[in-house]
């Protein structure tokens, strides 16, 4: 979702709209504003992109040089006019907008709806502005401060009233938030895009920030002690377009950064505080459901099949149910067989592809329940299936895909443990320490991205290769098959997945002196045997770069480099070994001056069969 927000003299309803346009790309499901005049609040708001609002807003009286806007990406509740933002109280005098996810809204709804609050969303956000009417007592910083002790979750906020009209607050915790500043006139916005026309000096907040915004100044609060903070006041050197890409090169890059929120984001919510269990409370599966499904289906194309290949993995070990895999367009007329009760699970970014649509479809001919996995809720894949679990790794525009991949192995290993835990195969202690590993993914994602510069060394030295091969085994072979698919997408150099074991058997005979080959080796149980083939592959030549846990001290020592990664549980390796992989794809194809984020004969979403 995207914020914006003004404060100053000017007509506030076309520089929100402007805003909004160029946060447009962090998801358009819906979009609003809400205007103050001074004594009232006027809100516009729409299903669909920003022209829809924009075409509504022209015929709509929004005076006023005070206001907020939201575009929307949707997490509770699917996109239409009454869940877009700004959401009011019941009198009309609060708006809020709302970036993120609020873990307890259920209990807060609950409790308000006892109160005697109607609510007219199915928003977690809602929740959020009617807290504010309540805590209300004339001073609305210190309301917002008490709202946001009850509130738990990642969010971004941004607050009006018509009781304090010379205001607008802005908090940060866990969702990116900016303040910009200038003469006589401040903003806010989820990006520095949304407000670079106006002005080129920001304060980027923090967690636990909360600026109060009049149209003369801008004053920065710790939220829990309410003490005043100094941030630096940045001063924005970006073209627009660098803007849009949060000053990174390329998009693909931008989201390579932004994968431990994506991570994040696709987590929050779904876990219970203790770190116990899984709450898929979006999943319409009964507890029955769970115990009785006695064989699935992951059906997927290109990258969202490589995660696929994953979360068959995922699944039977932790859930013990045999998973069938294939890609979307060999499904439908290949006649897969549903016998007994069938959950096919569809994965997709765009929740739009042909293949992958058609197979949903073919499967629920057949009676199977559809649970899909897709990172756009108002897609036509979300509409369809029965079930729902949305990575909320935010938009992706990059043709080739990152954060949608790593959130949807999250969104795997989720459903596993879930359904682990309703068909009882997986102790509670081990569930635990499962859990508590997939919490750090985040925090060790970002440790790997901090020696990128490593990882563009090695790809400068594949660069002029005609070919070279990924080797892996296990959950390995899988990621194997991801990275050779990356590097192939954008640097166009060919390469080869191939099962480390089953080299032998054929390919090995390509393996000359100098050839490339990058080994994956992360499983434990697997460490010895990848040994062997990394020694068949030098003994014929090739230079090897290794991928592999920190402490694999044996393997470091087989190869002629090596990329090290944070030790984790067994299966949750590929989150990070695929990191390097992206890198090394990302940094092959700038080298070799192509189009990164739009490789040629590629479309980010295939919409034809
Ligand atoms: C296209 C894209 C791939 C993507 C595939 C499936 O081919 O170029 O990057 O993996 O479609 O897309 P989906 O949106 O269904 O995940």
């Amino acid at each position: 979702c995207g914020i914006m927000g003004y404060i100053g003299n000017k007509e506030a309803k076309s520089i929100l709209i402007d805003g909004l346009r160029k946060l447009e790309y962090r998801g358009y499901d819906s979009a609003g504003i809400a205007v103050c005049d001074g004594s009232s609040i006027a809100i516009c708001k729409a299903k669909g992109r920003i022209d829809v609002l924009e075409r509504q807003a022209e015929t709509t009286s929004l005076p006023g040089a005070v206001g907020i806007g939201h575009t929307r990406w949707a997490t509770h509740g699917r996109p239409s006019d009454e869940n877009s933002h700004p959401h009011n109280d019941q009198s009309g005098k609060f708006v809020v907008v709302h970036n993120g996810i609020i873990e307890n809204y259920l209990e807060l709804r609950q409790a308000l709806e006892e109160r005697g609050v109607v609510f007219t969303s199915q928003t977690d956000t809602e929740v959020i502005v009617h807290l504010l009417a309540e805590e209300y007592d004339g001073d609305i910083v210190s309301a917002v401060q008490r709202v946001t002790r009850k509130i738990r979750g990642a969010y971004a906020l941004g607050v009006m009233t018509e009781y304090e009209p010379d205001k607008l607050i802005a908090v940060r915790l866990a969702s990116p938030l900016i303040v910009g500043v200038g003469k006589g006139e401040n903003f806010i916005g989820s990006d520095i895009p949304a407000v670079l026309e106006h002005t080129r000096d920001v304060y980027v907040l923090e967690d636990g920030d909360l600026a109060v915004l009049t149209k003369d100044s801008v004053t920065v609060l710790d939220i829990r002690t309410n003490q005043q903070i100094e941030r630096d006041l940045m001063r924005i050197e970006w073209d627009k377009e660098q803007a849009e890409k949060d000053g990174f090169d390329h998009y693909m890059l931008k989201e390579i950064y932004e994968q431990p929120r994506a991570l994040q984001s696709t987590m929050t919510g779904r876990i219970d505080e203790a770190g116990e269990h899984i709450l898929l409370s979006d999943l319409k599966l009964t507890p029955e459901d769970v115990r009785g499904i006695d064989k699935i289906y992951i059906v997927a194309c290109g990258t969202a099949y490589h995660a696929g290949l994953i979360g068959k993995h995922v699944i039977e070990s932790l859930a013990h149910i045999p998973v069938e895999i294939d890609v979307a367009s060999e499904f439908r007329y290949r006649r897969p067989l549903f016998k007994g009760k069938t959950l096919t699970i569809v994965v997709s970014q765009s929740g739009e592809t042909a293949d992958t649509l058609a197979a949903l479809r073919e499967a629920k001919r057949h009676g199977s329940a559809v649970l899909a996995i897709t990172n756009v809720v108002g897609s036509s894949i979300a509409r369809e299936a029965d079930h729902l679990l949305t990575t909320n790794a935010g938009p992706e525009i990059a043709v080739a895909s990152t954060k949608a991949y790593t959130s949807q192995l999250v969104a795997f290993y989720l459903l596993g443990l879930y359904l682990a835990e309703g068909r009882e195969t997986v102790s509670s202690q081990e569930r635990a320490a499962l859990i508590a590993d997939l919490r750090k993914l985040p925090e060790q994602v970002e440790a790997i991205l901090a020696h990128a510069e490593e990882i563009h060394a090695f790809a400068r030295s594949i660069q002029d290769e005609g070919h070279l091969f990924f080797i892996g085994r296990g959950l390995d072979y899988a990621v194997a098959l991801e990275g050779s698919l990356k590097l192939k997408e954008i640097s166009y150099i060919h390469s080869e997945a191939y099962a480390a074991g089953e080299l032998k058997h054929g390919t090995l005979a390509l393996i000359e002196e100098g050839t490339r080959v990058i080994a994956l080796s992360t499983q434990e149980q697997l460490h010895e045997k990848m040994v062997s083939n990394i020694t068949e592959v030098k003994a014929r030549g090739a230079v090897v770069l290794g991928i592999a846990l920190e402490d694999n001290v044996e393997l470091h020592r087989s190869v002629d480099e090596v990329c090290l990664i944070p030790s984790t549980h067994s299966l949750l390796t590929p989150i990070l070994s695929v990191i390097p992989l992206q890198l090394i794809a990302y940094y092959t194809s700038v080298a070799l001056g192509n189009d990164v984020d739009r490789p040629r004969n590629l479309a980010k979403s295939v919409t034809v069969e």
